[in-house]
């Protein structure tokens, strides 16, 4: 390694609330270990292309409250090409960078270890997906927000449900994962989630049954059904329950609006934390890992091990909702 460390931090995949917080957290404990920090454009795909910007201090000023990420993001599939890498490692050589911070989800874990195996870089990943499908760490940055966000959608959505006495199906982002719709669903009151972990929960025939019951029988004034994007699309199903129940449905996609707006406490916070150890674990020679929070502590899991598992989805969490629903 040269006299002084220089590291470079990227953002990859699709952004999630609290990335730009773990950027300043990166930076301003790299220039705190005396370490100099450069910020990637765009991702992987600024990687390919050498489109690098120093970061000082005063970069990172006044972003901790802003959603998206202000280095830019990118799904590159060039990236996936050996030869298109060899360009981005001269990139990074040119500049003396030794150290990688990369802070994204599962497809961005990937890319990490990939760098970490092909280079001698200090590579390390930083999980942050609204989708928290990430292996090795309880949550990812920007989780927390993308639920809050959805949830005040679903608040509000039950009060016009109550008043028409109406069912909503309420389709939230997780095209693999329904750990939003879980979340949202405890939190919300909502009577089922349709998540593709558990694929009996989108049989609608048993679904529709207990839905007349508790509004044609019970004193239940009105039903929100959330599903995930991969459980099933909005739209068909409220038509679907609709026929089957004889109830007026209605259905609402939140799309992409889970993906932004200001990050909450605990995300802000889970970023500094894990940004924070990103670059110490950096500095002290270590790499090919990803940090995460496990147990409310900062732990190191080989990346290995990160792209070759899948998170736990919480079975327990989502049999409490069963009972609380009815
Ligand atoms: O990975 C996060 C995520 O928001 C998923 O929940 C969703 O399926 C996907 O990204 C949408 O991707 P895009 O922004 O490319 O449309």
């Amino acid at each position: 390694m040269g006299e002084r460390l220089n590291i470079a931090v990227l953002t990859s995949g699709g952004d999630s609330p609290g990335m730009n917080a773990c950027i300043r957290s990166t930076t301003r404990t790299a220039l705190h270990m005396g370490l100099g920090v450069s910020g990637v454009l765009d991702g992987y795909e600024g990687l390919l292309k050498g489109r690098f910007k120093g970061l000082e201090s005063r970069d990172v000023g006044g972003i901790i409250d802003r959603g998206g990420t202000f280095l830019g993001t990118s799904r590159s599939e060039e990236f996936l090409d050996p030869q298109n890498r060899k360009r981005a490692y001269g990139h990074l050589k040119d500049r003396g960078i030794e150290g990688l911070v990369v802070i994204g989800g599962n497809g961005s874990a990937a890319g990490a270890h990939t760098i970490a195996r092909e280079t001698k870089l200090k590579v390390v990943g930083v999980p942050a997906s609204i989708d928290n499908d990430v292996y090795g760490t309880d949550n990812a940055i920007g989780f927390d927000t993308a639920v809050n966000t959805a949830l005040d959608a679903v608040d509000k959505l039950r009060q016009t449900a109550d008043s028409h006495h109406r069912i909503f199906v309420v389709e939230v982002m997780g095209r693999k994962s329904g750990a939003i719709a879980l979340e949202v669903a405890l939190a919300g009151g909502a009577e089922a989630a349709l998540v593709p972990e558990v694929p009996e929960s989108a049989e609608l025939k048993p679904l529709a049954e207990r839905l007349t019951f508790n509004l044609k029988r019970s004193r239940k004034k009105s039903a929100i059904i959330i599903c995930a994007e991969g459980a099933g699309r909005a739209e068909p199903i409220a038509g679907e329950l609709e026929s089957l129940t004889g109830i007026e449905c209605r259905a609402t996609v939140l799309g992409h609006l889970q993906r932004g707006g200001a990050p909450t406490s605990y995300d802000r916070n889970l970023a500094a934390r894990l940004g924070w150890a990103a670059v110490k674990a950096i500095r002290d020679g270590k790499s090919d890992a990803l940090v995460g929070l496990v147990s409310n502590d900062i732990r190191l899991t080989p990346l290995e091990k990160v792209v070759a598992h899948e998170h736990r989805f919480n079975h327990q969490e989502y049999q409490l909702l069963g009972i609380l629903s009815l």
